[in-house]
């Protein structure tokens, strides 16, 4: 488990992207450039009571002067959106991490099918803006319930032209993802919104023969199910043959914690793949929505998965 470099940085700019979306501009108080990243890439945003949360990067990734976040209020949400809301005006200090990214575009591909809901669309506006620049092929449709509450859809508009799509539902326009027609060698899907828009566009494109590999997606929503039943089970730590009890009540997580083995950690909602650490052996129940399944085999996200009776951890 890896920390991730955390940095003080000013907010040049925050404006109103939509009435509930703020777009933001960090920049270093004193280094002329910041960490490189990649389109796909986010950051996290460390809340002064020590949450965290995880906001895609939408500005260009050639422009290391700069990072570029967009924040979406969320009424029902755990009150982070509302803080930075609230308080990263011009001046102020935010707490970011240095840029992560488990949703790259595939170098490879020959085509790119962009598919972003509402505030989903963030990441894929990186994207948009690196094939643009490139002189690649690409479409991007965007889902949003009118033009003006679409966010960045200037932006959009200008870095895009002809490729942008947009649908709006309050126009009577759904985003139907049998549009995207039949897998063809070289094309790649990349969707990113709400768990809804995803499960659509999986299981058309599942049906219309897409293979999974050509098909990616990112949530920033746990999507734990709330039936599971946690049960009691121990870890035993591979290099000192350590047994801890973990209850049914506490995480994995929490009591290597209380171990002194596990300060990494994000979301705590097996999303980020912040916590991710091996294991060797045990039956592992898989919770997070960020391991992809080759990697499961060895790899576990403490935050939310467990193991039946036992596991042994790679620590
Ligand atoms: S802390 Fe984010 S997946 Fe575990």
């Amino acid at each position: 488990m890896t920390a991730r470099m955390i940095m003080k940085l000013r907010v040049a700019s925050a404006r109103p992207t939509t009435p509930e979306v703020l777009h933001l501009c960090l920049v270093h108080p004193q280094r002329p450039e910041l960490p490189a990243w990649t389109p796909g890439a986010h950051v996290d945003l460390r809340l002064p009571d020590g949450r965290v949360r995880q906001y895609s990067l939408c500005g260009d990734p050639a422009d290391r002067t700069r990072y570029e976040i967009a924040v979406k209020r969320e009424e029902a949400g755990r009150g982070g959106s509302a803080w930075a809301h609230r308080n990263l005006l011009p001046g102020a200090v935010a707490h970011v991490s240095a840029p992560r990214n488990n949703f790259p575009l595939v170098d490879a591909a020959r085509e790119h099918i962009l598919i972003g809901g509402g505030i989903g669309v963030t990441p894929l506006v990186a994207m948009a803006r690196q094939l643009a620049a490139q002189g690649r092929s690409f479409v991007l449709h965007d889902c949003a319930p009118s033009p003006a509450r679409a966010p960045l859809l200037d932006e959009l508009r200008a870095i895009c032209g002809e490729r942008l799509r947009g649908w709006f539902s309050a126009g009577g326009r759904r985003f139907d993802p049998a549009a995207i027609g039949p897998p063809r060698d070289g094309a790649h899907v990349y969707a990113c919104g709400p768990q809804r828009l995803l499960d659509a566009v999986r299981a058309s494109l599942g049906a219309a023969g897409w293979p999974d590999a050509q098909v990616h997606s990112e949530v920033f929503q746990a999507t734990l199910d709330e039936n599971f039943k946690p049960e009691p089970f121990d870890a035993r730590i591979a290099s000192t043959g350590a047994v801890l009890h973990v209850p049914a009540d506490r995480s994995l997580l929490q009591v290597l914690r209380e171990h002194g083995l596990a300060t990494a950690s994000s979301c705590e909602l097996g999303v980020c793949g912040t916590c991710t650490c091996g294991y060797r052996d045990g039956v592992v129940i898989h919770r997070d929505v960020v391991l992809p399944v080759a990697s499961r085999q060895d790899r576990m996200t403490p935050c939310v998965s467990r193991a039946r009776v036992g596991v042994t951890l790679d620590l």
